[in-house]
């Protein structure tokens, strides 16, 4: 995505669910934070295939307003370090968590070689062009026997119906092409669970979701981010499009 679809489809957004989370009360913000792409049975499944512990020394890519850093935190006591290009989302996630986002871009991390044990990217892979250079560097950044949890919208061949801005939706070989492309081996891939998401966590989004709309429903930025929503919904539902979960491991013989 170049930066203005970035900044109205990450940023802005960003900045007002953390609005809504100083209204609505602390106990909404990772539910909020997680709107972009997780829920709870997706990400567990994240931090089992990766091995997620106390002591993991973690890095979440494209982290948003930090959610899933922080339901991860929560739930295995894991404390991962936040990269987000998006200067808002950095300043959403200090609001919300009280977490210090490293503000870069996938494609080009500010870290080390072999500095992480797991690296996430969760929904992120679809919204970048340079997705070879992404794994690349995310590759590099893992210590050999690392591992990576994704997730990836995934196009069907057969996908006919209108993108969302700023999406570029990689087909199935060209995931698999790219992790090996990488240096990484495939482990797992499966298709994210549907309707396992708890009832409370739903009335949460829910409210989250009715109050933005609520405060923001004139706004442009909200009716694109509605519309781009809609196109999504459409994409999933009709299987043009689906949700995968990869975990990949960097070889152990491989630098870094
Ligand atoms: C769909 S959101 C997912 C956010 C978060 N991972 C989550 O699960 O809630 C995609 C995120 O990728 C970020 N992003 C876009 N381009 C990126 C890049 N080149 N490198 C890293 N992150 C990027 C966006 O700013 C946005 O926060």
């Amino acid at each position: 995505m170049g930066d203005e679809e970035l900044t109205a489809e990450f940023g802005v957004v960003a900045e007002w669910t953390a609005d809504v989370v100083d209204e609505l009360g602390p106990e909404y913000a990772i539910v909020a934070g997680c709107r972009g792409s997780g829920d709870p049975a997706l990400l567990d499944w994240l931090a089992q295939a990766c091995g997620v512990g106390p002591e993991t020394a973690l890095v979440d890519v494209g982290a948003g307003v930090g959610g899933a850093a922080a339901w991860v935190a929560e739930t295995y006591g894991a404390r991962a370090a936040l990269v987000e290009p998006m200067e808002a989302a950095c300043r959403a996630a200090r609001r919300m968590f009280g977490w210090d986002a490293v503000r870069a871009r996938g494609q080009a991390l500010p870290f080390g070689d072999g500095q992480f044990d797991v690296a996430w990217c969760v929904g992120v892979l679809c919204t970048v062009h340079e997705k070879r250079a992404l794994l690349h560097e995310i590759a590099r950044v893992l210590r050999p026997g690392g591992s990576l949890g994704m997730t990836v919208l995934v196009a069907d061949p057969a996908l006919h119906s209108a993108v969302p801005m700023g999406n570029e939706f990689p087909g199935a070989d060209e995931v698999r092409d790219l992790i090996a492309g990488a240096g990484l081996t495939l482990r797992e891939s499966t298709e994210a669970p549907n309707g396992t998401t708890p009832t409370e966590w739903v009335l949460k989004a829910d409210q989250v979701d009715e109050m933005l709309r609520k405060q923001h429903r004139k706004d442009q930025a909200w009716r694109d981010s509605e519309e781009q929503g809609r196109k999504l919904s459409h994409l999933l539902s009709t299987r043009q499009v689906t949700t995968r979960l990869l975990h990949a491991t960097k070889s152990v013989g491989a630098p870094g």
